[in-house]
C-alpha cells in the first residue's frame, strides 16, 4: 500500500494541466521533494536554443510566462509548493540569471529557507557576438525547516558547483529544455529516500518523473502543453509504465490508466 495521499491524484502519474490550478488540489505536506525547472520568462526561441539539432524535430508550443508577470507567477506556485511539502522536505528550483531576483524573493515570501545556491555549469551555451556566453544555471536548494531536513551526504565533499554536460538526444523528437538525468539523479540521491514522493509541477519532457521511477521514488508531474505531456507520457511508458490523468474543465477524468510497476 502506498502511504502517499495525493487527494485527486495518484502516485506515479503525470497530469495534463496548469500547475497553478493543480497544485491547490494537493493535500498539505503530501510530497517529500520538489524538483522543478519552471518556464524562464525570457524571449525564448525554442528552436534556436538547440545546438547541433535539427529544428524540425524540436516540439514546439513551449509555454512561457510574460516577463512582467514572473514575480507574481513565482510567488503563486512557490506558496503552494511550501504548503504541499512535507515538514522535512526540500525544493530544488532552477533559474537562469535573468530571473533570479524574482525566484529568490518568491522563496523568501513563501517561507522557505535557502540552504545552498548551486551552480550547474554545462557545455555549449548559445553563441553571442557582444557579450559573454551563458553556460551556467542557478539551482536554489531550499527547505521548510532549516533545523530538520533530509540530506543524505552521499559524497564526502559535495561542492556547490556542478559540472554536468547537457545530453544529446539523437534521432527522435525532443523538447528544447531537457535536464540531464545525471543532474536529477544527484539531487534525488542527496535529498530523497527510496519510496519518497517527488513532484515536478513543470514537467516538460518528464526527466524528473523518469529518474524518480528509475531510482525507486514515486512521482507526480504536471505539464500544461499537450504535446509535451504526451512526449513525457511516451517516455515514461518506454522506461516502465505510467498512469496518466487528463483533467478537463468539468473536474477531471482519467484518460490513460496504464498498469503501474
Ligand atoms: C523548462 S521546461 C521543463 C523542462 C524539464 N525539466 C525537462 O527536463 O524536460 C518548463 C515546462 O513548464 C511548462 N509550463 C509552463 N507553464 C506551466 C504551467 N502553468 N503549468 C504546468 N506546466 C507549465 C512548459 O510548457 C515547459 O514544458
Amino acid at each position: 500500500m502506498n502511504p502517499h495521499d495525493l487527494g485527486p491524484f495518484s502516485p506515479d502519474t503525470i497530469c495534463h494541466g496548469d500547475a497553478l490550478d493543480l497544485l491547490p488540489l494537493l493535500p498539505p505536506e503530501s510530497v517529500d521533494l520538489i524538483v522543478t525547472d519552471p518556464p524562464f520568462a525570457i524571449d525564448f526561441r525554442a528552436q534556436k536554443m538547440n545546438y547541433n539539432r535539427t529544428g524540425s524535430r524540436v516540439i514546439e508550443g513551449y509555454r512561457e510566462v510574460p516577463p512582467g508577470e514572473y514575480g507574481a507567477f513565482s510567488a503563486m506556485w512557490m506558496k503552494e509548493a511550501f504548503r504541499v511539502l512535507s515538514p522535512r522536505g526540500s525544493l530544488y528550483v532552477f533559474s537562469g540569471w535573468n530571473r533570479l531576483k524574482e525566484v529568490l524573493c518568491g522563496l523568501d515570501e513563501a517561507g522557505f529557507s535557502t540552504i545552498n545556491h548551486l551552480i550547474w555549469k554545462y557545455q555549449f551555451g548559445v553563441f553571442t557576438k557582444k557579450k559573454y556566453v551563458t553556460s551556467h544555471y542557478h539551482i536554489l536548494f531550499a527547505v521548510k525547516d532549516p533545523g530538520n531536513y533530509v540530506f543524505h551526504k552521499v559524497e564526502h565533499y559535495p561542492e556547490d558547483v556542478w559540472v554536468i554536460n547537457r545530453e544529446y538526444w539523437k534521432g527522435k523528437k525532443k523538447t528544447p529544455t531537457k535536464l540531464p538525468c545525471q543532474l536529477v539523479r544527484k539531487i534525488l540521491s542527496f535529498s530523497s529516500s527510496p519510496g519518497d514522493l517527488v513532484l515536478d509541477p513543470f514537467l516538460g519532457s518528464g526527466t524528473v518523473a523518469a529518474v524518480s521511477r528509475e531510482m525507486g521514488r514515486h512521482f507526480l508531474g504536471f505539464e500544461v502543453v499537450d504535446e509535451y505531456y504526451r512526449f513525457a507520457l511516451e517516455r515514461l511508458e518506454e522506461c516502465g509504465s505510467a498512469g496518466a490523468r487528463e483533467r478537463d474543465g468539468s473536474g477531471g477524468r482519467t484518460e490513460h490508466a496504464e498498469g503501474e510497476n
